[in-house]
């Protein structure tokens, strides 16, 4: 609740006024039964009086239009209050999905967060405009309505005090069946949107592998036992209704049967016996509203807990406790001193260990190393993706954590291995690395990148539109934007993580060649698995299961370095074989 609390502050008024003007409605609504009850008894039956039954018929117009304004203002303002409510909570989770360190994510899983900001966020939308409708609105119709029907006859209205407590008792018993049946109908419902967001994201690898009828049949379990669940559900559901006009036809004739008697035995009059038969309705057709509200309360609250969880999350990566959040990046020196680092800190052993090298601001560091050897998991480190678990890392003498996260990211340009395109047109994307560049900056780092002369190839050039993740370009040539995306960034480190896996060796020297003269000033690290990408690097790591087994220029390493010779000479040989 202290989640939500300031949010619901913000429309105080709404949520207030949504309520109180049910509230105005329910007044309207109650009275009008006791009104119809005076004008028959007394207007038509005993005083024959044409002005006191238009007066009556006056009042109950007035409160016909008090009810009715009541209930569009309450609609109106519940619907206000629910809508900004909820959109406010989902601005809020997705800003904080933006803190969340990648850690972070891998811990809540990406279509978890998904179904959370779109599925949960509507459910909690849903019951809050309910709750301000209803939560009020009926228990005061409830007791507005017992009340009203004793004031006009107190023998007569004693049948509800019975048949009331009946008929909550057969609601409980049928909720309290019902509850875990929507609790377990909730979680395939969970299960489902799971399974969907995986297999729709990944439908390229599921086409490929050609797991499509797997995938379906997989689909059709999950989907099968939720159809179970719901239908398990929904027929205890079922039954309150016919339970309910049971229970209210049966009131209805045990009131008439005993209120006709009154009306024979002049005890009562007509207008009197019909207006209880209407708070009769009234009365428990409002307990039947509390009770599909207590419904709808238990499948909306797994989702406001899956929100709070979401909104208490503290990023584990934050730059608050940094010394110098006005510093940036100037030289590009980086410096690791003793580091080690692991994702799942449980674990016993370090995917890296003792990691300590450093490099001089301008020059080109390559990375190689068998796969799974830790490589991208130590440059990771430099803009802070996450954070080492001992040792230092600098970046300009200075602590990468002393940095505002910020400052250090836009001094850092890094294309990932696994990197993504996003929707819209190619111009779009490349100016993520900035957004005020001129179209001439624009075409220049393509040109570095190796991109331009494919994309002007393009019929539609740099307004080519790309597919969602940049699904209509070729790898190769995906690869070639993100390099230029991360280029026009002009970041003082450039990290390219197997950036140029996919591109053709003869392309990749041009990007090498380029890199040289455009890219003086920059710290380059080149991680690659073809030692040709990185012959001239100034520095170069070899990494072996999380360790430094190799330092040097690439002759340096060839000369006295296994490990090294290793990686050099299989690829060479194979070079060799291949021509
Ligand atoms: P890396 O991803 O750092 O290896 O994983 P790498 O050298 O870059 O490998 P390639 O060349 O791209 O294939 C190092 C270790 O960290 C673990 C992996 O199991 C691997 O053994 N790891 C990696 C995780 O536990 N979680 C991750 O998210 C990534
Ligand atoms: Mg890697």
């Amino acid at each position: 609740m202290k989640t939500y609390g300031r949010f619901i502050k913000r429309y105080k008024l709404f949520f207030i006024l949504g309520p109180l003007l049910m509230l105005t409605e329910v007044g309207g609504e109650i009275v009008l039964p006791k009104l119809m009850a005076g004008m028959v008894d007394e207007g038509i039956l005993t005083l024959h009086n044409m002005d006191f039954i238009v007066r009556q018929a006056i009042t109950m117009l007035c409160c016909i239009l008090i009810q009715v304004s009541g209930g569009i203002g309450g609609h109106y303002f519940s619907v206000r209050a629910a809508v900004n409510f909820s959109s406010d909570i989902r601005e809020e989770v997705f800003s904080k999905i933006q803190t969340f360190s990648f850690k972070n994510i891998d811990e809540f899983s990406t279509g978890s967060l998904v179904t959370r900001l779109t599925n949960d966020v509507t459910q909690v939308m849903n019951i809050t405009r309910m709750g301000l409708i209803m939560a009020v609105r009926s228990p005061a119709m409830l007791v507005g309505g017992v009340i009203m029907a004793f004031s006009i006859n107190a023998r007569l209205a004693s049948v509800m005090l019975i048949m009331i407590p009946l008929l909550a008792l057969a609601i409980f018993i049928i909720m309290r069946m019902a509850l875990p049946r929507f609790d377990y109908m909730q979680k395939s419902i969970d299960n489902l949107n799971s399974k969907t967001q995986e297999n729709i994201t990944n439908v390229r690898v599921i086409k490929s592998f050609v797991r499509r009828s797997f995938e379906v049949e997989k689909f059709n379990a999950a989907s099968s036992r939720l159809r179970d669940r719901t239908l398990s559900a929904m027929k205890l559901v079922v039954c309150t209704m016919p339970v309910m006009t049971l229970a209210m036809n049966i009131t209805t004739i045990v009131v008439l049967w005993r209120g006709g008697n009154l009306v024979a035995g002049n005890e009562m009059l007509v207008g009197s016996l019909s207006a209880i038969v209407q708070y009769t309705t009234q009365i428990l057709s409002s307990l039947m509203m509390v009770s599909m509200m207590i419904i709808a309360s238990t499948r909306a609250i797994a989702s406001i807990r899956r929100i709070s969880e979401v909104i208490n999350t503290e990023p584990d990566l934050t730059d608050t406790d940094a010394k110098y959040p006005d510093k940036t990046v100037t030289r590009g020196d980086i410096e690791f001193k003793n580091v080690y680092f692991k994702y799942y800190k449980k674990l016993k052993t370090s995917i890296l260990e003792d990691i300590t090298f450093s490099i001089e601001g301008g020059k080109t560091l390559g990375i190689v190393g068998s796969t799974g050897a830790g490589k991208t998991s130590l440059v990771q480190l430099i803009p802070r993706l996450y954070d080492a678990d001992k040792g230092e890392i600098l970046i300009d003498g200075v602590n990468v954590r002393d940095y505002s996260l910020y400052n250090l990211r836009e001094g850092v340009g890094m294309v990932l291995q696994k990197n993504v395109l996003f929707s819209g047109s190619i111009e779009k994307n490349l100016r993520w690395g900035n957004k005020n560049a001129s179209m001439d900056m624009i075409r220049e780092n393509a040109e570095y990148a190796q991109a331009d002369g494919f994309i002007t190839g393009f019929g539609d050039g740099y307004n080519m539109e790309l597919g969602q993740g940049g699904v209509n370009v070729s790898g190769g040539q995906k690869q070639r934007l993100c390099i230029a995306r991360a280029l026009l960034k002009n970041p003082k480190i450039l990290i390219l993580d197997d950036s140029t896996s996919a591109v053709d060796t003869a392309t990749e020297a041009n990007i090498r060649k380029a890199f040289k003269t455009a890219l003086k000033d920059t710290t380059k690290i080149i991680i690659a698995q073809r030692i040709s990408s990185i012959i001239d690097a100034d520095k170069i790591l070899v990494l072996k299961d999380g360790r430094i087994v190799g330092e040097g220029t690439h002759n340096e390493l060839l000369k006295d370095n296994d490990e090294y010779r290793e990686i050099y000479y299989s690829q060479t040989d194979r070079e060799k074989e291949v021509s």
